[in-house]
């Protein structure tokens, strides 16, 4: 090959292999979050860029440096870096709170960050996210949470942790900055770059640095959030974290979890996975119960949480999980062989059954390879002989059994083979077996 294009740094190719992981984790996540009685939506991946300006907060990383703009005309637009604000705007532009009810919404879509790309850091990722708007029940965090919980452990995944923390309400979060502020202020030069940077713009991200010789500063300085809460936010903690012990949810109290958006306030969680790397956190969420005011509603708390589906997919127990059909495979031998099997091709996929063929081998042995390649729990096969004797060459590849079958009798039989669970489509076609 000469020259091929490759794809823009940071974005992946989702291939087949993973694509069904992917899916498959999709449509497990869609089946809970409806029993949890949440809604789909699905919002716009470009929305105006002011609107993040305003709910992730103009001095986080995300605003700063990760934002891919489109400027057309007077507009300034964003590839969505999250969906929170997007479904908010959505929530109050269409009228969904009129009724003063808690609406809840689940979301897959594709994301955009402009990160220096790594080891499950992509700049077009997908979020697979749940939003409760309309409660400040601490209850409502504790379904929240084990909602996640839940959701990772259908979709077969182990070995994750719950971190989980409480910011306190807005009022709780200015007088601990301060408090830090003044804590931090006369150790700043210890810090690492980032995190003399971070002195100014949000202070909280010191306590969460990486950086180790930061990590062993703030342990040090045995700082306590807890301290610096209203008693109300206390209550409301305390609350969660009795609820979830009650319903055997696993956690893991992180006196240092802070989150990199500014929207949050009280409870905040982050699940991570021992098998990723730096960027450990499958998921992560929180209340947010200023935004919706915020972004011009009524005061509304809200809570929600979202996952990255591509590092979900780097946790490999969530491969094991995806349930296939059983293939039959069916090799076609000589031209009026392969024209007869074309009818018999169709006929097999409008019973519902999966099945293929390879059009261009001629070889037996070949296409017996390709079959046991492609896993293949029965194959077919259809020579000249067979069809001037209107038969078909039936072989189990587990058992090594072969027989014939007559042909107009290979659907009922393949069908009578519980294992393949077949289900016809709805459309058929005419003249089939
Ligand atoms: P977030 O922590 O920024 O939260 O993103 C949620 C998850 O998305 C992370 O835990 C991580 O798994 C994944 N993720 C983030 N950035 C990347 C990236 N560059 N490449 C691959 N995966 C990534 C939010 O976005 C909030 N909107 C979550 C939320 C919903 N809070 C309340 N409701």
């Amino acid at each position: 090959m000469s020259f091929v294009f490759r794809a823009v740094r940071g974005t992946k190719d989702i291939l087949p292999d993973e694509a069904e992981y992917l899916r498959h984790i999709e449509v497990k996540a869609r089946e809970i979050s409806s029993l949890y009685g949440y809604r789909e939506v699905i919002t716009p991946v470009i929305e105006n860029r002011d609107l993040f300006v305003r709910s992730l907060g103009k001095d986080t990383e995300v605003i700063g440096k990760q934002m891919f703009i489109i400027e057309r005309g007077d507009d300034i637009i964003a590839l969505r870096p999250e969906a929170t604000a997007g479904v908010i705007r959505a929530y109050l532009e269409n009228n969904l709170n009129s009724r003063n009810l808690l609406a809840k919404f689940y979301y897959f879509g594709p994301m955009f960050r402009a990160e220096r790309p790594q080891k499950g850091r992509l700049r077009q990722f997908h979020h697979l996210g749940v939003e409760a708007v309309g409660s400040s029940s601490p209850l409502l965090d504790v379904e929240i949470i084990s909602l996640a919980e839940v959701i990772l452990k259908n979709i077969g995944i182990s070995g994750f942790k719950i971190k989980i923390n409480t910011l306190g309400c807005v009022e709780d979060k200015k007088a601990f900055a301060e408090k830090l502020r003044v804590i931090l202020g006369g150790k700043i030069s210890d810090f690492c770059q980032d995190c003399r940077e971070r002195f100014d713009r949000n202070v909280f991200r010191l306590l969460d640095c990486k950086n180790s010789s930061c990590k062993n500063i703030i342990l040090g300085l045995n700082i306590k959030r807890t301290d610096y809460l209203c008693g109300e936010c206390l209550e409301h903690f305390d609350t969660v974290l009795a609820g979830l012990k009650n319903i055997g949810v696993n956690y893991e109290e992180s006196a240092h979890l802070v989150r990199g958006l500014d929207y949050y306030t009280r409870t905040v969680f982050e699940i991570t996975h021992s098998e990723l790397g730096a960027q450990d956190a499958v998921g992560a969420g929180g209340r947010y119960d200023n935004l919706v005011e915020e972004l011009g509603g009524e005061p509304t708390a809200a809570i929600g949480f979202a996952f990255g589906v591509e590092r979900l997919l780097l946790v490999s127990s969530a491969k094991c999980q995806v349930p296939s059909k059983d293939l039959v495979f069916l090799i076609a031998l000589g031209k009026g062989a392969e024209a007869a099997s074309v009818k018999l091709l169709y006929s097999l996929r409008q019973n519902g059954i999966k099945a293929d063929t390879l059009y261009e081998e001629k070889s037996l042995k070949g296409a017996m390879r390709r079959a046991n390649d492609l896993g293949a729990k029965y194959v077919l096969i259809l020579g000249e002989n067979e069809l001037k004797k209107n038969v078909v060459v039936f072989k189990d590849m587990a058992s090594g059994e072969q027989r014939e079958i007559k042909t107009e009798e290979v659907i009922a039989e393949l069908m009578a083979l519980a294992i393949l669970k077949a289900k016809p489509l709805p459309y058929r076609l005419k003249g089939q077996i």
